[in-house]
């Protein structure tokens, strides 16, 4: 008997083949449990650098360093069993060289699991992404809104509004593709250009406050569960946990201090251990 546990996950390749066909289903997580609540319904989770923001209260993604991404991906694939996990590269570890980023990602792969690793940039990327890509990297790129360069952006800014712009988000896109990236984050470009690049490149489009007519769909987790009070204005609620939670909270608060605290059994359904 094989002592090698088989490996059920979602491939690069089962992504790659949706090309044009059932959309890809994609979600972030960045601890155990969520991983294990999304992990039966999404084809990728990505465990995105927005943790520095979503997690750790960071006002940009700069601060996070490559062991947030690495314990955070170690606990993601832990708490899944079937889909493709993606970890994302954070600001300074891959932009340097091509050697650099291959070292970095090479030691993320290595002590995580996961299947793919995911970094932003355009034109710019093409040649790291070319040299990952053909020393065995899988690259999920970004291009669009990239917020890893919100100082020479001038702030998270939607992309593409002006048709004047198009060319440039049309050069990175194709640009990564080129080089090997299985996938592309398209995130904040106009509709109409979300489409456009769709068509034009080979590799599958995700888009983020980007186009329907994407290959598929990402969004931050908390984000779409209404976990903060604030979220962007492209992401839909599909649940409101935050206030699920501080009513839950005040009933607690609320039990303790007119000590009407029940009896372990009857707060959930957990059994009795026989003794
Ligand atoms: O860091 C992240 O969560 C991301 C997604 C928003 C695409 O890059």
């Amino acid at each position: 008997m094989s002592l090698v546990k088989k490996n059920n996950r979602t491939s690069v390749l089962d992504i790659m083949a949706r090309k044009g066909g059932e959309p890809v289903v994609c979600l972030t997580a960045y601890d155990v449990n969520m991983a294990a609540l999304v992990d039966p319904h999404v084809d990728v989770i990505l465990v995105g650098d927005s943790l520095g923001m979503v997690l750790y209260g960071m006002d940009s993604t700069l601060g996070v360093t490559l062991d947030m991404m690495i314990r955070h991906g170690q606990a993601v694939v832990r708490g899944s069993n079937t889909a493709l996990v993606v970890i994302d590269m954070p600001f300074g570890s891959y932009q340097e060289s091509p050697e650099q980023a291959f070292a970095n990602c090479a030691e993320v792969m290595a002590q995580t699991g996961a299947g793919a690793i995911k970094l932003e940039g355009g034109v710019e990327m093409e040649a790291t992404i070319k040299f990952l890509v053909e020393r065995g990297i899988p690259v999920f790129a970004h291009v669009g809104l990239k917020p890893q360069s919100l100082n020479t952006h001038g702030g998270f800014k939607a992309q593409g509004r002006e048709e004047a712009q198009w060319e440039a988000i049309i050069g990175d896109a194709k640009a990564v593709a080129r080089a090997g990236a299985f996938a592309t984050v398209l995130e904040s470009v106009a509709e109409p250009l979300g489409k456009k690049i769709t068509e034009e490149v080979q590799n599958i489009t995700i888009g983020i406050g980007a186009s329907k007519f994407c290959d598929g769909q990402i969004l931050v987790t908390e984000d779409m569960l209404g976990y903060n009070s604030w979220s962007p204005k492209f992401a839909k609620r599909f649940a409101d946990i935050g206030n699920v939670i501080s009513g839950a909270v005040e009933t607690y608060a609320g039990d303790v201090k007119s000590r009407s605290f029940p009896e372990p059994e009857n707060t959930f359904s957990m059994k009795k251990k026989k003794t």
